[in-house]
């Protein structure tokens, strides 16, 4: 039998499955609404399981699978076994007889780990703390539609907190070719490891401190959120260390001035973005957040060889 391809991180998807990848979101996105519109998950059910907050990719999860013609089934993770106890182990094994992908949301990155290890079907992290990878096939799918299909030598700069997010677009860089700028307060930049790991697949990743400088030129301006889910006790302390970090028009006008604004939502207008940013004519976010539809169509298609 072979093994089951997951998606953990971004870095799962070589340069090639990831440009089919984001090739597929586009298709499907003119698929849409079609009356013949392909239902390749007919019969196959899918788990997407929660132990944090979402709108978006919970929806989009359920209505993906659903018009590809299979069964979502959306799952509290509280509301199960393993809100009493019950290993991440016996809980992948049990999903694996039933389902035939599980995607989910949780903590530390190291669960999808072991469930992936263990279910013995396909796996797709719909965030953890470390990563977002369904987020980033999005943001892709955004940028390539605002460039002509290029991503190679574009310029974008990551404004904020070196977060889940942030890894995804590292990784990105890793296999598109983008050349990313990092611009993130001192204790705040993103793992090490992360880095090294873009770096030595021959990623463009510059740190810089300076949010300005990160701006300049860039052709993508992103940011996100300064306190994730799970770190609500240290909102108060990253409020104060990201003043002066928000992205406004002052920064948007630095970058290019065919620059667009991309943020994975839920936003904070007045802390990370300013409301005339991401309500202004330099933002996309709003179909950046249609794409996570189109493109978790495409990541089931590619992890479920659909
Ligand atoms: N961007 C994103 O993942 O949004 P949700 O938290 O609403 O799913
Ligand atoms: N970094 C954010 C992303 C939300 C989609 C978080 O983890 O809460």
């Amino acid at each position: 039998m072979t093994a089951p391809r997951h998606l953990l991180s971004l870095f799962d998807l070589e340069r090639d499955a990831l440009a089919e990848v984001l090739d597929r979101g586009a298709w499907w996105r003119q698929q849409r609404g079609r009356p013949d519109a392909p239902r390749p998950c007919a019969g196959r059910s899918v788990a997407i399981v929660f132990e944090k907050p979402s709108t978006r990719t919970r929806l989009s999860f359920e209505v993906a699978v659903h018009e590809m013609g299979g069964h979502p089934l959306v799952v509290q993770a509280r509301d199960t076994q393993l809100g009493r106890g019950e290993t991440l182990e016996d809980t992948a094994r049990t999903f694996g007889a039933y389902v035939h992908a599980l995607v989910l949301r949780t903590h530390a990155h190291q669960r999808l780990e072991i469930l992936a290890a263990h279910a013995g079907i396909p796996v797709v992290n719909a965030l953890s703390d470390d990563f977002h990878p369904c987020q980033l096939v999005a943001d892709l799918m955004t940028v390539r539609a605002h460039t002509g299909g290029r991503l190679e030598g574009v310029r974008v700069a990551w404004v904020g907190d070196g977060n889940n997010v942030a890894h995804d677009w590292i990784a990105a860089a890793a296999r598109t070719g983008i050349e990313l700028v990092l611009a993130c307060p001192p204790g705040y930049e993103p793992a090490a490891h992360v880095v090294d790991r873009a770096r030595s697949l021959g990623a463009r990743v510059e740190l810089v401190t300076d949010p300005d400088a990160a701006c300049r030129g860039a052709d993508v301006v992103t940011t996100d959120v300064w306190a994730s889910m799970g770190q609500e006790a240290e909102a108060e302390a990253r409020r104060r260390a990201f003043e002066g970090w928000t992205v406004d028009a002052h920064r948007m006008r630095l970058a290019a001035p065919h620059a667009i604004f991309l943020h994975c939502l839920p936003a904070h207008r007045g802390e990370e973005v300013a409301a005339e940013v991401i309500d202004g004519p330099w933002s996309r976010v709003w179909e950046q957040a249609e794409n996570r539809l189109h493109g978790q169509k495409a990541i089931l298609e590619h992890v479920m060889r659909l």
